[in-house]
């Protein structure tokens, strides 16, 4: 019951057709849907119809992040349990985007509008479900097998756990502390055996620090920022370890400035597993395990 995974994502582009061209072509995404100002894209290993929402704004950053739910009647329950915690929620009607059946809807604590849904027309993956082959065909750019997380910023990071923990029964799989351990500045959450599923750093509210793709190997990473230098996309690191979740690796940006992640491999937590625990001291190492210095543009970038 409960959450199931973060499915979806929307984020804002200044540049509608730039943005389908850098998620398209580079990162590896298949156009599935366009209405007028939104596009709707997908990987090739993702059964439902769209995973990436692209929406054309004066401004760049997240729209939403969605949590697909097992069951329908998931969603009166997460409804219940959003307004005991104090947040507004509201219902939007199956087919107001293409695809998407009923969506639940609530704002964070730390501005970050957040939905859950549980129909979603389903499309399947481009290798079929019957005697599968790895990879389609068509596999193009960096070959994004799928979206795999977000990380926000907010400025009461240990809230944000609070509520996927209390109200989502979300775990708790890493976080990064204040050496006097008074202040939490990263918390890494997931309800999947992912090492996250959606991360929080202390930063300011409503804000996007970066969206992941999954990618299977070392070597895929490494082509991913072959494909980032080949098209000159603006790269902030090159193929690399981080300490946090132990995940490899690149960060980019796509045209309006949203980062991107390509990630690969990291920890495959459990729920009785301890927290694993960073303190500050260890930042540089624990974001960028090889370089060991902070990279003054990963607090500065964000959407
Ligand atoms: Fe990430």
């Amino acid at each position: 019951m409960g959450v199931l995974r973060n499915g979806k994502v929307g984020i804002r582009v200044m540049d509608l057709d730039a943005a389908l061209t850098h998620y398209r072509d580079y990162v590896g995404l298949y156009e599935v849907a366009r209405e007028p100002g939104r596009v709707y894209l997908k990987a090739w290993d993702e059964y439902d119809h769209h995973s990436l929402i692209l929406k054309e704004s004066d401004r760049a950053g997240m729209d939403h992040v969605g949590f697909k739910v097992r069951f329908a009647s998931d969603l009166d329950d997460i409804e219940k349990r959003c307004q005991a915690f104090g947040l507004e929620t509201h219902k939007v009607a199956a087919g107001t985007r293409i695809g998407e059946g009923e969506t639940l809807c609530s704002v964070l604590s730390s501005g970050h509008r957040i939905e859950f849904y549980h129909d979603m027309e389903r499309t399947g993956i481009k290798v079929g479900s019957k005697n599968p082959q790895p990879w389609p065909d068509d596999i193009h750019g960096m070959g994004a097998n799928r979206y795999d997380h977000v990380l926000l910023t907010c400025d009461d990071v240990a809230e944000a756990t609070r509520f996927f923990v209390e109200v989502l029964d979300f775990h708790q799989s890493e976080r990064m502390i204040t050496p006097d351990g008074k202040e939490t500045l990263a918390s890494f959450l997931h309800i999947t055996n992912k090492a996250h599923d959606i991360a929080f750093i202390k930063g300011p509210d409503a804000k996007l620090h970066h969206l992941a793709f999954a990618l299977s190997s070392w070597d895929e990473v490494l082509r991913a920022a072959d494909i980032q230098s080949r098209y000159d996309i603006p790269t902030e690191l090159t193929p690399s370890r981080h300490g946090l979740t132990r995940g490899l690796t690149t960060y980019f940006f796509d045209p309006s400035g949203n980062r991107n992640e390509t990630y690969c491999g990291g920890t495959f937590p459990y729920f009785d597993d301890e927290v694993v625990t960073w303190t500050a001291d260890q930042a540089p190492k624990a974001i960028f395990y090889h370089g060991r210095e902070m990279i003054s543009s990963f607090a500065e970038a964000v959407t």
